[in-house]
C-alpha cells in the first residue's frame, strides 16, 4: 500500500544528530533497553512521541508473569505460554522468555520496583490460562505505573541517557538493507530532524488505536510497525490481535481496563439476565484463554440483545477487593460504581498485538542495524494468543538481549549518509481526525474479534479507497498518524483475509476451526 516515506525531504537540509544507541519509545521495552545499553554506550538517546510516561506500560494493571513462586517452574510457564499461543509460538523464543524472565524481574526489583508482598513473600496472583499463581503486581493493580516510575527514574538519572519527548517517528533511514537512523518530527517545534545511529531500536508499542474500542492510550497508533514496513522490514502475525474481555463500557465515558486479575481473584461474569455463563463455555470458566472469554461474551451479548455483560465480585470480602484493586476501585468510584458491591458493565476491547516487526532471538530484524522489542516486535513468543502478563516480561527479556547482541559490535556506519523523500504531492485539506474515527469504526466492525470473508473484503475495499491519500505529502502529526494507522489496518486485514481458519486471537466465523496447514506464519515485506 504505502509509499516509501510520509514526507518529502533531503537529508542535507534537516538537522542531523548522531548518537551511539538510539531507542524509539519509552515504555518498559524502550526504557529498559536504554538502561541496559548505558552499561556499554556513553550516548544513548530515547525519542518518545509525547511525555516519557505516555505509554501503554503506564496503564498496565494486572502484572508481570515470572516463574518465581514455590510451586512454579519455568517449564510450567513455558507449557502455559505454548498452550495459549495455539500452535504458533516459537518454542525457543518462549524458552528464552521463561528462563531469563525471573532474573530480569529481579533486576527491576534491584532498580527499586516494589512488588506487593504478603508475609514477606512476593504475593503472586493468577490470570487466565495460567496453571500457577505467577503474576507479580504492584500497589495492587498499578504494576505498569510502578515499573514505568522505576525505569523513568533510572533513565532520567543516568548521565549517559538523554530522553527527547514530543518526537514522532516519521520514517526509518535505510540503505542497502542497513538501517542507520530515523527521521523524526519534533512536533512542538514542527521541525523534521534526522537521528543517526549504528543501533536503532524500535520500542514503539502496538496499534490498538486502529480500533474504536481499545485499552491502549492515544499514542498507540502503530507508528513503528508502519515505518518498519515502509522501509522494507519483514512484519509477521499481524492478523493476531488480542481483545481483552473486560473493559468498562459506560456510555460517553472513556474505556477503562478492568484487569484480568479481578477474575483471577474470584470475579465472575454474569449476562444481562444475571446468569453466570462462562462454565458453559470452558472448563477454566472465567479464567479460560482470553479469546475464548471474548467470544463467549459476544455470544451472550447477541443472545440477550445487551451491549454489556457484568463483572461481579459481590461474593467476595469488600475490604479485600478494595485493598487488592485500589486503582480500579478509585476510578469506578468516580463513575459512581463500587467494585465490590456493584455489577460492573464490561465488554471486550482491542488490547494487544501479537504480531509486529519480525525479529530473531536478539531482537534483530530483517534490516541490519534495526532491532525491535516489546509490542512492536514479533519474536514469536506469543504465537496466536498471548498469555496474560507475558508482555511486560517480553519487553524486558528481549530488550536486554538486543543490548547483548549489539555490544558485540554488529552495528555499522554506512560509507555515506544519503536519503531523500520525493514525489509526494501537496494534498487537499482533509479532516484526518474524522478519518481516524472512520477507520476505527471500520476495523471494529469488520476486523474485530469475529471476522468473515465478506466483512474483510468490505474493509479491504475501503482501505484501498483511503490509500489514494498516500500520494499526498503528510504535513501534520494527525495526518502522519492516520497514514500509519491505515498501513497497519491494511496489513491486519489482508492477513486476516488470507488466514482461512480460526486460531488464537484470529477468529473467522466462516472458518471456525484451526486447520493444520495453517500452522504457519504470514510474513509481509514491502519491496523497496
Ligand atoms: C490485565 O491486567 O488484565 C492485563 C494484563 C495483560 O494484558 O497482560
Amino acid at each position: 500500500m504505502a509509499t516509501r516515506y510520509l514526507v518529502n525531504f533531503a537529508l542535507e537540509e534537516v538537522d542531523r544528530i548522531e548518537v551511539g544507541f538510539l531507542v524509539i519509545g519509552s515504555g518498559i521495552a524502550g526504557l529498559y533497553t536504554a538502561h541496559a545499553a548505558s552499561a556499554y554506550w556513553e550516548d544513548v538517546l530515547v525519542l518518545t512521541k509525547r511525555g516519557i510516561d505516555d505509554t501503554a506500560t503506564e496503564h498496565a494493571q494486572g502484572g508481570i508473569a515470572a516463574a518465581v513462586g514455590p510451586n512454579d517452574s519455568p517449564l510450567y510457564h513455558y507449557e502455559d505460554t505454548l498452550s495459549a499461543g495455539a500452535g504458533l509460538c516459537d518454542p525457543t523464543a518462549v524458552e528464552i522468555l521463561v528462563t531469563e524472565g525471573p532474573a530480569r524481574v529481579e533486576e527491576l526489583m534491584r532498580l527499586g520496583a516494589r512488588f506487593d508482598r504478603a508475609d514477606g513473600r512476593l504475593d503472586l496472583t493468577r490470570e487466565g490460562a495460567h496453571t500457577r499463581r505467577r503474576i507479580l503486581h504492584a500497589m495492587g493493580d498499578a504494576t505498569g505505573a510502578e515499573i514505568q516510575r522505576v525505569l523513568s527514574e533510572a533513565v532520567r538519572s543516568s548521565p549517559k541517557i538523554t530522553v527527547m519527548e514530543n518526537h514522532f517517528l516519521v520514517d526509518l533511514l535505510v540503505t542497502s538493507g542497513v538501517c542507520w537512523g530515523v527521521l523524526a518530527l519534533d512536533w512542538r517545534e514542527l521541525r523534521l530532524k534526522a537521528y543517526l545511529a549504528p543501533v536503532v531500536v524500535l520500542a514503539t508499542g502496538g496499534a490498538g488505536q486502529i480500533y474504536k474500542h481499545t485499552t491502549n492510550p492515544e499514542v498507540v497508533t502503530g507508528d513503528g510497525i508502519a515505518a518498519a514496513y515502509r522501509a522494507g522490514a519483514e512484519v509477521m502475525d499481524l492478523e493476531f490481535v488480542q481483545f481483552h474481555p473486560t473493559v468498562l463500557l459506560l456510555e460517553g465515558l472513556p474505556r477503562f481496563l478492568i484487569s484480568e486479575a479481578v477474575r483471577g481473584e474470584g470475579g465472575i461474569l454474569l449476562n444481562a439476565q444475571g446468569e453466570r455463563f462462562m462454565p458453559r463455555y470452558h472448563p477454566m470458566a472465567e479464567l479460560a484463554p482470553r479469546d475464548v472469554v471474548v467470544r463467549a461474551i459476544l455470544q451472550e451479548l447477541e443472545r440477550t440483545g445487551s451491549q454489556v455483560v457484568y463483572l461481579s465480585l459481590e461474593h467476595l470480602d469488600p475490604e479485600l477487593v478494595h485493598a487488592r484493586f485500589p486503582t480500579i476501585s478509585q476510578r469506578l468510584k468516580v463513575y459512581g460504581l463500587d467494585l465490590a458491591r456493584d455489577r460492573i458493565p464490561v465488554a471486550p476491547a482491542a488490547h494487544y498485538f501479537m504480531g509486529g516487526v519480525k525479529t530473531g532471538f536478539y531482537g534483530e530484524t530483517s534490516l541490519r542495524g534495526l532491532y525491535a522489542c516489546g509490542e512492536v516486535a514479533c519474536p514469536g513468543v506469543h504465537g496466536a494468543n498471548r498469555l496474560a502478563s507475558n508482555s511486560l516480561l517480553d519487553g524486558l527479556v528481549f530488550g536486554g538481549r538486543i543490548v547483548e547482541y549489539a555490544r558485540r559490535g554488529v552495528g555499522e556506519k554506512p560509507a555515506r549518509w544519503e536519503a531523500r523523500g520525493e514525489g509526494l504531492i501537496p494534498g487537499p485539506p482533509v479532516d484526518y481526525s474524522r478519518l481516524k474515527g472512520e477507520l476505527r469504526d471500520l476495523m471494529q466492525t469488520w476486523v474485530g474479534p469475529v471476522r468473515c470473508a465478506e466483512g474483510l473484503s468490505r474493509a479491504l475495499r475501503q482501505l484501498a479507497r483511503w490509500d489514494t491519500l498516500n500520494r499526498y505529502e503528510a504535513t501534520t502529526l494527525e495526518e502522519m498518524e492516520f497514514k500509519d494507522m491505515l498501513e497497519v489496518a491494511y496489513l491486519v486485514t489482508e492477513a486476516a483475509w488470507m488466514r482461512t481458519e480460526s486460531r488464537g486471537g484470529h477468529y473467522r466465523a466462516d472458518f471456525p476451526q484451526p486447520v493444520p496447514r495453517w500452522q504457519r506464519h504470514l510474513i509481509f515485506r514491502r519491496q523497496v
